[in-house]
């Protein structure tokens, strides 16, 4: 069969995609990942076990799926070898033959974080609250024309003098930062052609590989990390990661056609969350927010930070729906809301005492919003780990029916717990 499907973040990111990816790839040949780094932080959790993946395809834990990494994914080689040797650890086989890497992904090195962390601090209060990996520095490199890329890396003898002349621009502008440091391209260069070498049995050119497994009928699940909202040109500017997050970005990041994706499924939670700064109508700080970190253990994957938690919001959902033409929803972390005896659903967005039609493109406005609840009833029973729609409670059913009518498209899955076996095929 030859059907293709990419799995989308309906949010602000942390939708619970590694899972639900995990699950699903058993029915594929390969999982490629289209955008983003390792600012990405996607748990599986196999039997006890947790698994955090950054870079690597959340595919790998099937044994016979190939994983591809593609050239929209921008690459800190040395978190790559990390976590790649972590995991041939955890399934003691290597990960050649089974883990693929663009040519052409380009490269993070350390100034990206450097001027990351530098940018951040001159912003102040309205910094975007980045998972300092040096994501946005280095696709402003790409976008600029000047970024280093692995194919760079596998040429030793030129690298030093590209190293070279990159390092010498950021000291330019980390001077103009009145940033206290500079820096020294020399260890770069030892380092990075260091890792030149250890990643070499994974390098090939993905676009290639992809298309001859489609030509081949073999059937790719397409990963996204991040979330729609955070998609650097439809999420909520600037507070955003730099990536295309939504499904527009398959095509370019994996450098196959738009004809090749055939179905798109969102992931979204049955609340919202959202790390870092940036406009969250739904947002509760009181006690209710604090309930849903707590009960949902609300801390980021990649960096720890505690997750701004708050009630479902439809008109984003609604917006991202449109955005990636989602086929069907996979909602996550529904458990969380045992304990609840009302659930507030956002339904429109009022701002200036008038409905809004649209998802705002400005922040400030979206900041600005009303949130109008319906409130749904709670069930105040607990229903982790449950794994038929008809051991669902009533008011859970009707709870996710009322979100499938909001957004006019089926729930197709229901996740009530972290493992693989707490899962409802609708
Ligand atoms: P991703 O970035 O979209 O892959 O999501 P993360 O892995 O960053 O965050 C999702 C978190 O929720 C992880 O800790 C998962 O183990 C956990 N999780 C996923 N699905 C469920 C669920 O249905 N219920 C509960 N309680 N936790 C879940
Ligand atoms: P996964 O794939 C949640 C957020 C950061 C920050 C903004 C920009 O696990 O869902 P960046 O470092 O990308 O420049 O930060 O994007 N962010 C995420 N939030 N989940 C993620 O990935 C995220 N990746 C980036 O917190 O607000
Ligand atoms: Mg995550």
């Amino acid at each position: 069969m030859k059907n293709n499907l990419a799995v989308v973040g309906v949010q602000w990111g942390d939708e619970g995609k590694g899972k639900i990816v995990d699950i699903l790839s058993e029915e594929f040949d390969c999982v490629a990942r289209y955008q983003g780094g390792h600012n990405a932080g996607h748990t599986v959790n196999i039997g006890n076990q947790r698994h955090v993946l950054h870079l690597i395809p959340s595919g790998i834990f099937q044994p016979r799926v190939k994983c591809v990494i593609g050239g929209g994914v921008v690459l800190d080689p040395l978190a790559l070898i990390e976590e790649s040797q972590a995991i041939e650890k955890i399934l003691s086989i290597g990960l050649e033959g089974r883990l693929f890497v663009s040519n052409r992904c380009h490269l993070i090195l350390p100034y990206h974080r450097v001027l990351e962390a530098a940018v951040e601090k001159q912003l102040g209060e309205r910094r975007i609250g980045t998972t300092s990996r040096g994501i946005g520095p280095a696709y402003e490199d790409k976008m600029g024309r000047r970024g280093l890329r692995v194919c760079d890396l596998m040429d030793t003898e030129t690298l030093p003098e590209k190293i070279g002349e990159l390092v010498a621009e950021k000291n330019r502008t980390l001077e103009a930062l009145k940033y206290p440091q500079t820096i020294d391209p020399a260890p770069i260069c030892d380092s990075y052609a260091r890792y030149g070498k250890a990643i070499k049995g994974y390098v090939v050119n993905t676009s290639v590989l992809l298309n001859t497994m489609l030509r081949d009928g073999k059937r790719i699940l397409f990963e996204g990390a991040q979330g729609t909202l955070l998609d650097v040109d439809h999420g909520t500017f600037p507070y955003v990661t730099s990536s295309s997050a939504a499904a527009g970005g398959v095509s370019t990041g994996l450098g196959i056609s738009p004809k090749y994706v055939h179905s798109v499924i969102g992931v979204s939670k049955a609340y919202t969350t959202r790390v870092g700064g940036g406009p969250f109508p739904t947002e509760s700080l009181d006690a209710p927010g604090e309930l849903l970190r707590t009960r949902g253990n609300e801390y980021g994957s990649t960096t720890g930070r505690p997750r701004r938690c708050g009630w479902f919001d439809g008109p984003a959902a609604r917006y991202a729906t449109m955005i990636n033409a989602l086929d069907s929803i996979v909602i996550t972390k529904i458990d969380v809301l045992d304990t609840f005896a009302q659930i507030p659903f956002c339904v429109d967005y009022k701002y200036k005492g008038a409905v809004l039609t649209e998802f705002p493109a400005d922040a400030a406005i979206l900041g600005d919003v009303e949130p109008v609840y319906k409130t749904l009833r709670g069930w105040q029973t607990s229903i982790a780990g449950t794994k038929e729609w008809g051991k669902l409670p009533a008011a859970a059913q009707d709870y996710l029916k009322f979100l499938s009518d909001y957004l006019e498209i089926p729930v197709t899955m229901v996740s009530t717990g972290p493992s693989r076996e707490e899962t409802i095929r609708v």
